[in-house]
């Protein structure tokens, strides 16, 4: 893309041109022709606007919103042309205008400025992204509903240091990835709200001085209230934080839940494959599998950082209104969401297409994972559970001593060890039971996890949620 200053939107106050080494660091369009569908939306309802409040006669307003029409028509059939000399996007899309409108063209800017307009097109942008990643996020964990139906019969191993430490149905382990992400579904419902106030009729920093309607304007536009102080709402960037915000918990929940994914196919866990359309191989090793996917959609969580690292480093400490360098939020925000576009459609088909290996999981289940139940089991006998602990721990090192499982010691261990044990304790040597007496809201019964899931199909969108 070549550029330069000829034909700038301020060429007016310089006699000198731009130094060659200025133009492509003052260029945007690279990035903010991302824009033009809400530089277009933004300049008709402006148009319209300016129109109304007898600005410009009506007809002339009429005749500047038909040009943008035709404007998206053309940048919709022919994109955005590779050889535009324009500085940013509004820049290329007034031009655009000219060609359609003549001269009419040169009345669209007034009483606005390009801090207010870029503000407008990035918070009606972020209104839309939000809406997208919303139901990425659904499609990940509509597969997460079904991978916890699929493991619903499975009693697998639940660990916390990554020790084995009480059995579990496979189900509340796949709907324990649900809940964080339908926390940050829900999240994303208030970025989308924290977007929705409009900042355009702010001007470059002071305000507009023509009567424009400010709310009839945001209500054509879909924004739910107007900004309060125009110095404010030209350099606000907050809603970008707090997009970016919860892109990275996006990113912390799927790596959380890759990196199980990546443990649970290793040969030494076995508990899950990944089917062959989001496994890779080796170009060395034949017999190689690789969990590519949740690999990939681990790391990119770095760049999700750093795109929210990036937003807060720009914003510290800037002064009041609009200066050029908030020009660079929109490489960090688009960077965060094509992100996510790409890592939760491949992490859904992940999900959805991974199947559990039961028999895997079963060989993997010790007998220890019973000790809290039978610590429990001599509680029920009122034995205090301090002490029921230490009998358990007892009897656990018993077995370690004999290199046998604790179901295989002895009934005069048992009476060894604690009093309160009766013939009786051999129940207790039941994975199923175990889970099963888990039976409280959140527990891993049968009947808490689908009640579990029951409430969690209910929080779902019907379709795909974009609204
Ligand atoms: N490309 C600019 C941005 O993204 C548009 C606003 C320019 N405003 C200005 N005063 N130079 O922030």
């Amino acid at each position: 893309m070549t550029t330069s200053d000829k034909g700038a939107l301020w060429g007016g106050r310089f006699e000198g041109s731009m130094d060659p080494t200025m133009v492509p660091l003052n260029l945007s369009l690279d990035i903010d022709h991302r824009l033009w569908r809400e530089d277009v939306q933004g300049s008709i309802a402006w148009a319209r606007a300016l129109g109304e409040a007898a600005v410009i006669p009506e007809e002339a307003a009429a005749e500047i919103a038909d040009g943008l029409g035709r404007v998206r028509q053309r940048l919709e059939s022919e994109g955005i042309p590779s050889d535009a000399p324009d500085e940013d996007i509004h820049a290329l899309i007034e031009r655009l205008l000219g060609e359609e409108v003549g001269v009419l063209a040169k009345r669209l800017h007034t009483g606005r400025s390009r801090n207010d307009q870029v503000a407008t097109d990035l918070r009606l942008w972020g209104m839309k992204a939000t809406g997208l990643l919303e139901a990425d996020l659904a499609g990940v964990q509509r597969a997460l509903l079904d991978l916890a139906d699929r493991g619903m019969e499975i009693v697998m191993p639940g660990y916390t240091h990554l020790q084995q430490g009480q059995p579990i149905r496979a189900a509340h382990w796949a709907m324990s990835h649900f809940w964080p992400l339908e926390r940050d579904r829900v999240r994303l419902g208030r970025v989308k709200a924290a977007a929705g106030v409009l900042p355009l009729g702010s001007g470059a920093v002071a305000g507009c001085p023509f009567p424009i309607d400010r709310r009839a304007l945001a209500a054509d536009l879909g924004f739910h209230s107007i900004s309060e102080n125009s110095l404010d709402a030209v350099s606000d960037r907050d809603w970008v934080v707090e997009l970016l915000s919860a892109a990275v918990l996006v990113g912390l929940h799927t790596s959380r839940l890759a990196e199980d994914l990546v443990l649970f196919s290793t040969k030494e866990f076995g508990f899950l494959r990944l089917s062959d359309g989001f496994s890779t191989g080796s170009s060395l090793m034949p017999q190689k599998r690789n969990p590519d996917v949740a690999e990939l959609a681990r790391g990119r969580t770095g760049r999700l950082v750093g795109s929210l690292t990036s937003v807060l480093t720009i914003l510290k400490g800037l002064p009041t209104g609009y200066n050029r360098d908030l020009q660079e939020d929109k490489a960090a925000i688009f960077q965060a969401f094509d992100s996510l576009r790409l890592v939760l459609p491949a992490v859904a088909g992940a999900v959805a297409t991974a199947e559990f290996q039961p028999g895997r999981i079963h060989d993997a289940l010790a007998g220890e994972l019973l000790a809290t139940d039978l610590a429990d089991y001599l509680v029920r006998r009122g034995v205090p559970f301090r002490d029921a602990h230490e009998a358990i721990g007892h009897l656990v090192r018993r077995a370690e001593e004999r290199g046998c499982a604790i179901e295989d010691l002895s009934d005069a261990d048992f009476e060894r060890a604690s009093d309160g044990f009766d013939t009786d304790v051999r129940d207790v040597f039941d994975m199923t039971a175990s889970v099963e007496a888990r039976d409280l809201p959140g527990g891993t019964s049968r009947r808490a996890v689908e009640e579990q899931m029951i409430a969690a199909r209910a929080a779902l969108p019907d379709g795909d949620g974009i609204d």
